[in-house]
């Protein structure tokens, strides 16, 4: 695989579907492992491809495209705050997710942020460190059993 081949585009809502099972798939595979069950079912229950739709709705979303097959995709809202990033395992260690993430955060510093928020997976904390977030608290458990490092990144 060429890595010139893939491009980073805004999300169209016929990548829905593609999208939602990226998602949930590297999530089972990659995130679950430690999590309990029901963290498992809400994650699922929140990133069907009607909740991808209204995601893309009520912030950004770009996606990494590989002759049509969607790779990778990054999301956000309020103009400063990651909500999803996610690469099929085959696919990781090529840069998409920085570019991904490159193209999120010079959005965001253009309508004026000062800082990039993320809640990270506690598996891609050091990803994050190494694109510049630091960590802002403690870990942070939540109810549904989400688990997640609250970090940020200044960007000016
Ligand atoms: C985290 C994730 C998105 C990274 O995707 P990726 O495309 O492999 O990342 P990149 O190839 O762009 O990596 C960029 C840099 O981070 C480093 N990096 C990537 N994953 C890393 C990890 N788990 N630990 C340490 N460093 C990591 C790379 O070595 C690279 O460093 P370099 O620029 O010095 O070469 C991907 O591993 C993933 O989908 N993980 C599971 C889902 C997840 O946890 N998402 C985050 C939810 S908040």
């Amino acid at each position: 695989m060429k890595s010139d081949n893939i491009y980073i585009r805004k999300f169209k809502t016929e990548d829905a579907e593609q999208v939602s099972k990226l998602i949930i798939t590297v999530f089972d595979e990659q995130v679950s492992k430690k999590l309990p069950a029901r963290a498992k079912k809400f994650f699922s229950d929140g990133n069907t491809h009607n909740k991808i739709i209204s995601l893309n709705q009520s912030g950004e979303m770009f996606v990494a495209d590989l002759f049509g097959k969607i790779i990778g995709v990054v999301a956000g809202r309020d103009n400063n705050l990651i909500t999803r990033l996610f690469v099929y395992k085959k696919f990781q260690g090529k840069g998409i997710a920085k570019n991904l993430m490159g193209r999120i955060e010079s959005l965001y510093k253009r309508r004026g942020a000062d800082a990039i928020h993320v809640r990270s997976a506690l598996n891609a904390v050091d990803f994050y460190i190494s694109t510049g977030y630091k960590k802002v608290t403690r870990v942070i458990h939540k109810k549904d059993g989400l688990v997640y490092q609250p970090m940020i990144k200044r960007i000016r």
